[in-house]
C-alpha cells in the first residue's frame, strides 16, 4: 500500500504540462471527489489499527504534494500566457490617454483667431494692478461705485494694489507705450467680488479690443462686431446695440446677438427676448485717449470687451457658469473635438 503511494507521490512529482486542460486532468485525477487521494482517504477503515498513523500521515503528504504541484504548474502557465500576450506584436496597442482643451481656452483662442483675420494683435498686460490702469486713466470719477470695496479685491491700499476688474486696464498699458494706429486684443482673468451663482464668478476671462486711428468711427465698430458675430455663432447670427454708460467710452453700448438656441425665435435661455446680451464697447472717451497723451483732436478709436464664459456657455449651450471652473473630467471631456 505505501508503495503504491509512493508511485502516486512520483507521479505527481514528475508531472509536468503548460496546457490548462492537461493540468486540470490531474486535478481530477488526484483529487476530485472520485479522484485517487479521497480513495486512498476511504480505504483508511480497512487498514489494521497499528498502521492507521503511518497510512494516514503518508496520504496527507501525497495530497498535499498534488495540491502545491497543481497551483505552481497553473502559476507558470498563467505567466507564459501574459508573456505570449506580450512578445504578440500583431496586438493593437492600448489606447493612450489623451486630455482635452478647456473650453475656456478653445474659445479664447477663436475669438483671438476671428479679430486677427482683420488685423487685431494680442497684448497682454498684468493681473495685479494700480488704481490708475482700472480705474482712473479710464476715467472713472473718484467715487464711482466699481470702485466699491463690493466689486474690487483691494491687495493693499493707499497706494492702492488690486486685482484687476476687467481687461480695460490694457488698454491703458498699451497707450501708453504705443502710439497710434493701434489695432488690439487683450485676452485675460479678471477678479470680482461676487457671489458665486450658476451666472457669476469671482474669477472670469475676457477679452477686449482697442482700435485707434485717424477717423475711426461708430460704423467700424459695428462692423467689426458684426463680422465677429458672424464668424462666431454663424452666418445667420443678428446684432443689436443698446445705449449703455462705461466711463471710459462715449458713446457706449451693449450688444446683444440673436439667440443661439432659438435662432431668435425666444426661448427660456433668451428670456423669449431672441437676443442675448455678450459684450460692452464704445468710442473710447476723449478724457482716456488725452489721459494716455494720445490726441483726441487727431485720433479716434474704439474698445470693446467681452466675457469668455458668456460666449462659451451661448456657443455650447451650457447653462451653468460654475462648470467651468470645476474642472470635472467629464465636462471637460466632452469638448475632445474641439482643438482650436
Ligand atoms: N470693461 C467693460 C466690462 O468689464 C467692458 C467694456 C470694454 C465696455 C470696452 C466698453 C469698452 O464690463
Amino acid at each position: 500500500m505505501i508503495d503504491t503511494i509512493d508511485n502516486y507521490i512520483k507521479e505527481i512529482e514528475s508531472f509536468n504540462s503548460n496546457n490548462k486542460d492537461e493540468i486540470e486532468q490531474f486535478r481530477i485525477k488526484f483529487l476530485s471527489k472520485k479522484g485517487i487521494i479521497p480513495d486512498l482517504f476511504n480505504q483508511l477503515k480497512n487498514i489494521p489499527p497499528e498502521d492507521k498513523k503511518a497510512y494516514g500521515q503518508k496520504i496527507n503528504i501525497l495530497k498535499n504534494k498534488a495540491l502545491d504541484r497543481i497551483k505552481i504548474l497553473k502559476a507558470q502557465s498563467e505567466s507564459r500566457q501574459e508573456e505570449s500576450l506580450i512578445n504578440d506584436l500583431t496586438l493593437p496597442p492600448e489606447p493612450i490617454p489623451v486630455g482635452s482643451r478647456h473650453p475656456v481656452s478653445i474659445v479664447r483662442n477663436e475669438i483671438i483667431n476671428i479679430f486677427s483675420k482683420i488685423g487685431f494683435v494680442v497684448a497682454e498686460g498684468p493681473e495685479i494692478e494700480d488704481d490708475w490702469h482700472v480705474f482712473s486713466g479710464l476715467n472713472f470719477p473718484d467715487e464711482h461705485p466699481a470702485r466699491d470695496m463690493q466689486d474690487t479685491f483691494f491687495i493693499e491700499k493707499d497706494p492702492d494694489v488690486l486685482l484687476r476688474t476687467h481687461t480695460s486696464s490694457v488698454q491703458i498699458r498699451v497707450m501708453e507705450n504705443e502710439k497710434p494706429p493701434i489695432r488690439k486684443v487683450f485676452p485675460g482673468r479678471v477678479f470680482r467680488n461676487e457671489v458665486i451663482s450658476a451666472r457669476a464668478h469671482c474669477i472670469f476671462h475676457q477679452v477686449e479690443g482697442l482700435y485707434i486711428d485717424k477717423n475711426v468711427s461708430f460704423a467700424d465698430l459695428k462692423q467689426t462686431l458684426l463680422f465677429f458675430a458672424k464668424e462666431m455663432f454663424g452666418e445667420n447670427t443678428q446684432i443689436r446695440l443698446r445705449p449703455a454708460f462705461f466711463p471710459f467710452t462715449e458713446p457706449s453700448a451693449e450688444m446683444d446677438v440673436s439667440c443661439t438656441l432659438c435662432g431668435g425665435k425666444g426661448c427660456n435661455i433668451c428670456k423669449y427676448s431672441g437676443f442675448v446680451e455678450i459684450l460692452g464697447c464704445g468710442m473710447v472717451d476723449p478724457n482716456v485717449l488725452e489721459s494716455s497723451n494720445i490726441s483726441s483732436v487727431e485720433y479716434t478709436g474704439f474698445a470693446f470687451g467681452m466675457g469668455i464664459e458668456r460666449v462659451a456657455m451661448l456657443k455650447y449651450h451650457i447653462n451653468d457658469l460654475r462648470l467651468f471652473f470645476e474642472n470635472d473630467v467629464r465636462f471637460l471631456n466632452q469638448f475632445k473635438g474641439d482643438v482650436t
